[in-house]
C-alpha cells in the first residue's frame, strides 16, 4: 500500500519482478534472432537450452506475481473475463516452449457461453501452469487438447496431455501446497503450481478435477459457473 511519498516493499518487489520480465523476453527475441542464422550446428541445440531456461524464469517470475496478487486484498475478483480469449493468450504464450519440444496444441472451443467472473492475470497463470506441466511430465512429444463446453450453468475446460499420468493415489495431494510426486526425473518444480491453480479455481466458484492414466496422460477438468447477467 502506498502510504504518502513512500513506496511500500511489495509495490518495490512487484516493480522488479516487471522489470525482470523485460531482459527475459529480450533474451528470447535475441536467441530466435540467432537461431535462423545459427540453427542446426553441433548436437546440441543452445538455442533450445536458453528458450527453456528463459520459459523457465517467465514462469517463476510469474509465480511470485501471482503470489503477491493472493495476497494483495484489493484485487478484483469480479471482471467479465472471456475464458476463450484468456486461453488463447495462455497458449500462445506457451507457444515456444512446446515449439522447442516440437509439441502439438490443439483446441475446441465449444462452449457457447464463455463469460466469467474472475480476474484475468490469475487465470491465464492458471491456464499456463497447467500446460507448461503437461509438456514437462512428458517423455515423449507432447500432444495438448484443450476443450471447452457448457454443462448446466458452468463452462468446462478440459487439459488433456499424452504425458506420464499420475497415479490415483496423488489426485488430491498434488493440489497441496510445495507437493511434488516422487519422481527423480522433473525435478525442477516448486510443487506450487496446481496448488494456486486449485486456490484460485475455487475462489471464482469453480473446481478442478484429476482423471489420469499411468503412461497415457491426464486431463484436468475445471469447471467454472458462467455469468448469466448481460454485459
Ligand atoms: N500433467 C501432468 N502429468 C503428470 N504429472 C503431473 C502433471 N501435472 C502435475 N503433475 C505432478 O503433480 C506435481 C505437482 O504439480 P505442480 O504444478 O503443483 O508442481 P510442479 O510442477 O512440481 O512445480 P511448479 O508448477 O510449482 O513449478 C508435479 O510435481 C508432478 O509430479
Ligand atoms: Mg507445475
Amino acid at each position: 500500500m502506498n502510504t504518502g511519498n513512500k513506496i511500500s516493499k511489495d509495490e518495490i518487489i512487484v516493480n522488479i519482478i516487471h522489470e525482470l520480465k523485460t531482459p527475459i523476453t529480450t533474451i528470447y527475441l535475441v536467441s530466435q534472432t540467432l537461431r535462423k542464422i545459427f540453427d542446426n550446428i553441433g548436437e546440441i541445440n543452445y538455442f533450445d537450452i536458453i528458450d527453456e531456461e528463459c520459459s523457465t524464469m517467465s514462469n517463476l517470475l510469474d509465480r511470485l506475481i501471482m503470489l503477491n496478487k493472493i495476497e494483495e486484498p484489493k484485487i478484483q475478483f469480479d471482471n467479465n473475463i472471456n475464458i476463450h480469449d484468456i486461453l488463447t493468450v495462455a497458449v500462445n504464450s506457451m507457444k515456444p516452449t512446446l515449439k522447442g519440444k516440437k509439441g502439438i496444441l490443439t483446441e475446441y472451443y465449444r462452449a457457447e457461453h464463455f463469460i466469467v467472473k474472475g480476474n484475468g492475470d490469475l487465470l491465464i497463470s492458471a491456464f499456463r501452469n497447467i500446460i507448461q506441466n503437461s509438456i514437462i511430465y512428458c517423455n515423449t512429444v507432447p500432444e495438448i487438447t484443450i476443450t471447452t463446453y457448457n454443462e448446466n450453468n458452468d463452462i468446462v475446460l478440459l487439459f488433456s496431455d499424452n504425458g506420464i499420468g499420475i497415479e490415483e493415489k496423488y489426485y488430491d495431494k498434488v493440489f497441496d501446497k510445495y507437493y511434488k510426486i516422487p519422481d527423480k526425473k522433473h525435478i525442477d518444480g516448486t510443487g506450487l503450481g496446481l496448488y494456486y491453480v486449485n486456490k484460485n479455481i475455487r475462489r471464482l466458484g469453480g473446481s478442478v478435477m484429476i482423471n489420469s492414466c499411468i503412461g497415457k496422460g491426464t486431463t484436468l477438468k475445471i469447471t467454472l459457473p458462467i455469468c448469466l447477467t448481460k454485459i
